[in-house]
């Protein structure tokens, strides 16, 4: 089964896995909040999940991100210090890469109870991207949006339009009935957010990636379509403390260095 979260001051979906049968569960993606005058990260999502695990009765086993989040701190960290029987890991595709308990290849099993989920490398916002499956389930980080906003953008350190024109391609090579669940969705005012799309709609009618797009062009139009967007505005603070799993403590100390830049 799965729950998911919305972080509104940061647009994140973030999501709660759980094996009902064995009482395990994984956590994906979980933020801290911080809005734009903020002067100090909530917790407001990461309680959320919390509050959810306890009146569940589950054990969070793993508390996984798909890649080094710019956009936010990650609350792996604060997570952890209240989850105590659950591991930290992310995708070992980043270079200095510290504090989390595991690095996941590409492959890796992520043991859940009896049953078990699966790395798949998905490269390409990042070097590092990796998305988790878990029976008909993909959580797919940032590679694909809803149909009508396309991919994720590929100008961070390391990202490249090719890699996840391939990623894409590995995703959407899953059965049709494969849902997907993405980290942001940006609809503007045209629909409500959504958080779960399938492999067949994606096909149908994703607008940056078709079958019959071949990698450079849709390199070639991610690359144009980057140009255009701004850095995440809270970039200074996420990328080293999710690059560390840092604690909301130290979080909290960079977000104060920056401001008193
Ligand atoms: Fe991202």
């Amino acid at each position: 089964m799965v729950n998911p979260f919305f972080e509104a001051s940061t647009g994140s979906f973030c999501y709660i896995v759980a094996n009902p049968e064995s009482r395990c569960c994984a956590i994906i993606d979980a933020p801290l909040g911080l809005g734009c005058g903020d002067t100090v990260v909530n917790t407001h999502t990461a309680d959320a999940m919390l509050d959810w695990i306890h009146a569940h009765e589950f054990v969070a086993r793993w508390i996984l991100e798909t890649h080094v989040h710019a956009d936010r701190p990650s609350a792996a960290g604060y997570l952890k210090s209240h989850l105590l029987c659950a591991k930290t890991a992310i995708g070992d595709g980043v270079p200095n890469l510290q504090g989390y308990d595991q690095l996941l290849g590409d492959g890796e099993k992520i043991c859940l109870g009896h049953t078990h989920g699966r790395v798949i490398a998905t490269p390409g916002h990042t070097p590092g991207c990796v998305s988790y499956q878990f029976d008909n389930a993909v959580f797919v980080g940032d590679t694909l949006f809803m149909p009508d906003t396309g991919t994720a953008r590929c100008d961070f350190p390391g990202g490249s339009p090719i890699l996840l024109y391939k990623s894409i391609e590995k995703l959407l090579s899953l059965p049709d009935c494969t849902r997907l669940y993405v980290c942001h969705d940006y609809p503007g005012d045209r629909r409500r957010n959504r958080c779960v799309t399938t492999v067949a709609e994606q096909k149908l009618a994703n607008i940056h990636w078709r079958a019959t797009t071949c990698a450079d062009s849709f390199a070639a139009l991610r690359s144009q379509r980057d140009r255009t967007l701004a850095p995440p505005r809270w970039q200074a603070i996420s990328i080293p403390a999710n690059l560390q799993c840092k604690d909301i403590g130290e979080i909290q100390v960079l977000l104060t260095q920056t401001m008193n830049e």
